[in-house]
């Protein structure tokens, strides 16, 4: 089991929504050899988002190759039905959506108890307030900068502007992970904000030198 990195570092998390799905043990294995510590695994299920990607036998199979932090983001309904076979398959972290379990907390134990950091995420359409009071329970808030279900869309601007009351609560010691059209201007905004965990998929998976890639976001982020 792999820890989620400690606060005070700007880490980036390559999606492997936007990697050849074709060859995925290598394409994260590029990123892993850039030097990132986390990999981001978009699960979808054509019911919470309109679009399906993988589940935990992919998952299972790519824990074969790869030492990075596996963060989950479940962008599934009944996560908590589904949260054991995803732990079972070997990710590090799950993070789950507000606007499916609206109250948290029980399922933020049972993912402590089972050994696995826990993330609440919440959509650009849904307010600070729906995660205000479970917030601190948790190891991560993923906000999400689009609408859940496709890499490769255009960064919300307006929903970036929730980072710095997420901060207000949450304090220093739990990260802000930042999702949905991350590149390097990008993150030049939202890293001032107060976030500290940068989502990006196409912003590398995109490029044909994912190191560089990888190098320029860490680059505007200084
Ligand atoms: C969208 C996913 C994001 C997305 C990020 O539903 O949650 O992780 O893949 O990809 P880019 O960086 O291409 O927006
Ligand atoms: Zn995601």
């Amino acid at each position: 089991m792999n820890k989620l990195p400690k606060t005070g570092t700007i880490e980036i998390a390559p999606s492997i929504l936007s990697a050849d799905f074709a060859k995925l043990a290598s394409e994260i294995a590029e990123v892993e050899s850039a030097g990132v510590k986390m990999l981001h695994l978009d699960v979808m299920d054509g019911h919470f988002v309109p679009n399906i990607t993988i589940g935990p036998p992919v998952i299972a199979k790519l824990r074969k190759h790869s030492k990075l932090f596996f963060d989950s983001h479940l962008m599934i309904n009944e996560p908590e039905k589904y949260a054991d076979a995803f732990i079972k398959a070997g990710v590090d972290h799950i993070t789950f959506h507000i606007e499916v379990v609206p109250e948290p907390k029980d399922f933020i134990k049972r993912l402590h108890d089972s050994g696995v950091t826990a993330g609440l995420c919440l959509n650009p359409e849904t307010p600070v307030s729906a995660i205000e009071k479970y917030a601190s329970l948790t190891d991560m808030i993923l906000i999400m900068t689009v609408h859940p279900g496709f890499g490769g869309q255009s960064f919300i601007r307006e929903a970036a502007e929730k980072i710095k009351p997420v901060r207000q609560i949450v304090g220093p010691d739990i990260r802000i992970e930042i999702d949905g059209g991350i590149n390097p201007e990008n993150a030049a905004i939202v890293v001032p904000l107060g976030a500290d965990t940068l989502v990006a998929g196409n912003a590398i998976f995109s490029k044909p030198n994912r190191k560089k890639a990888i190098e320029d976001i860490h680059k505007a982020c200084r």
